[in-house]
């Protein structure tokens, strides 16, 4: 079997990699180890940037979005007992972030592709690939394909393998002494904006899905078992977290709950040969600032054009400089989301002076338009160049 470019992984990356490359005219096969029923309830990300829905729109990929994408203008950080609202999008020229689950994303974006004729292979077993050739190998439905392609786009997540396939990469990483619990409730959210707190309990996030399902977060420690975290902790937990004066926060059944470590990643270079990493593949940013999704998403724009470049008009310039150019957002949207994890979070061992220094830099962001200004134009995600 044969195709232009064959993409590992149906995750946000892949997917749209897949269609823009259809849009352009390039042929591509998308294969993916899980099941499509499993990709489409794998509850992640909420927050999509401008730049993400602007791309989804441009695609024609947004009529779940445009019906039931929720645009928020604002965000609140709590410290202290007190909620201050930074307005996003009064500090960024009118520029927003809209709440859409991610696995809305993904059954969007499957659905898009398998309509226009594309073809993904879920469920795919012993995926492996050989750059030299460039060939991507599977079995599915008991047979084994060979997938020969001129270019491989490893969009295959964190613990994906295409990264093992970039010999002398080197890695840039941070682990960081807690987790984030995730819930998803069934309740109406208990405010119409998201709130980020930072208490000497640890930081909690209230966030939500749609008009009647909530998404709430709270630091633990990475060692902490789910099943040391009853429903009725965790609300109790939450309703400390998050109390303040003129609020209430509503609780519900729980309908899911997770534990996610937190992590900085970065793989660099992102490229060798014909093989490229997106996403995930090649990079984690830790949740605090939303951003994994987004920046997967900015990647495969890249990438794209590039080798969109390469087959009109065989410049391999775009291609070549793909890692670079890539690496110049990664390491800004690092520093953003280390950034916003430090402020917002407890840290194990911190002692009163690290914690008077989180709080002053708190009262600095919610005082100053400068710093408000920084949060909020990295919030809702700088410009694509
Ligand atoms: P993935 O979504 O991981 O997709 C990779 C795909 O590859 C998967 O389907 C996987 O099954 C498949 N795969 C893996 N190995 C193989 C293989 N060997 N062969 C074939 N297929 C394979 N980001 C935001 O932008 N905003 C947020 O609000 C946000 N919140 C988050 C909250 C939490 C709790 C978490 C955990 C993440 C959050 N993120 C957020 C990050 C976001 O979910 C990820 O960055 C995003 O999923 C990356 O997309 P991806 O396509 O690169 O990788
Ligand atoms: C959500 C996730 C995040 O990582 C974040 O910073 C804000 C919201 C969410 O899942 O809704």
């Amino acid at each position: 079997m044969r195709t232009q470019v064959a993409i590992v992984g149906a995750g946000p990356a892949g997917l749209v990699l897949s269609h823009l490359l259809h849009l352009r005219g390039i042929e591509s096969v998308v294969v993916e180890r899980r099941s499509r029923e499993y990709v489409e309830k794998r509850v992640r990300a909420g927050v999509l940037e401008q730049g993400t829905v602007d791309l989804l729109r441009s695609i024609g990929v947004s009529d779940g979005l445009d019906r039931d994408g929720l645009p928020h203008h604002g965000i609140e950080l709590l410290f202290d007992g007190v909620s201050h609202r930074v307005p996003l999008s009064d500090l960024s020229g009118g520029r927003a972030i809209t709440i859409y689950g991610q696995q809305r994303v993904v059954s969007d974006l499957t659905e898009a592709r398998l309509a226009a004729g594309g073809q993904i292979f879920f469920s795919a077993d012993e995926v492996s690939v050989d750059v030299a050739v460039p060939r991507v190998s599977f079995t599915h439905d008991g047979q084994r394909v060979e997938l020969d392609c001129d270019f491989i786009a490893g969009c295959d997540g964190f613990h994906g393998s295409c990264r093992d396939e970039l010999p002398g990469a080197t890695v840039y990483e941070r682990e960081y002494p807690f987790a984030w619990l995730g819930i998803l409730a069934d309740v109406a959210p208990s405010n119409d904006e998201l709130i980020y707190a930072n208490t000497d309990r640890g930081f909690a996030l209230l966030s939500l899905r749609s008009p009647t399902v909530s998404r709430l977060y709270l630091q633990v420690d990475p060692a902490e078992e789910l099943a040391a975290w009853s429903d009725e902790r965790v609300w109790d937990e939450l309703q400390s977290r998050l109390a303040h004066d003129g609020w209430s926060l509503k609780e519900g059944p729980v309908l899911e709950k997770t534990i996610t470590p937190m992590r900085s990643f970065v793989c660099e270079p992102m490229q060798h040969g014909r093989l490229f990493l997106a996403g995930d593949a090649a990079h984690i940013v830790p949740p605090t600032g939303a951003k994994g999704l987004n920046l997967a998403i900015h990647d495969v724009h890249v990438l794209a054009s590039a080798m969109e470049d390469w087959y009109a008009t065989g410049r391999s310039t775009g291609l070549d400089s793909y890692s670079a150019t890539c690496l110049r957002r990664v390491w800004r949207v690092q520093h953003f989301s280390w950034w916003m994890t430090s402020m917002l979070h407890n840290f194990p061992g911190d002692d009163p002076f690290e914690r008077r220094l989180q709080r002053s830099q708190l009262e600095y962001v919610v005082s100053s338009p400068a710093a408000a200004t920084t949060l909020a134009e990295n919030y809702v995600g700088l410009r694509w160049s």
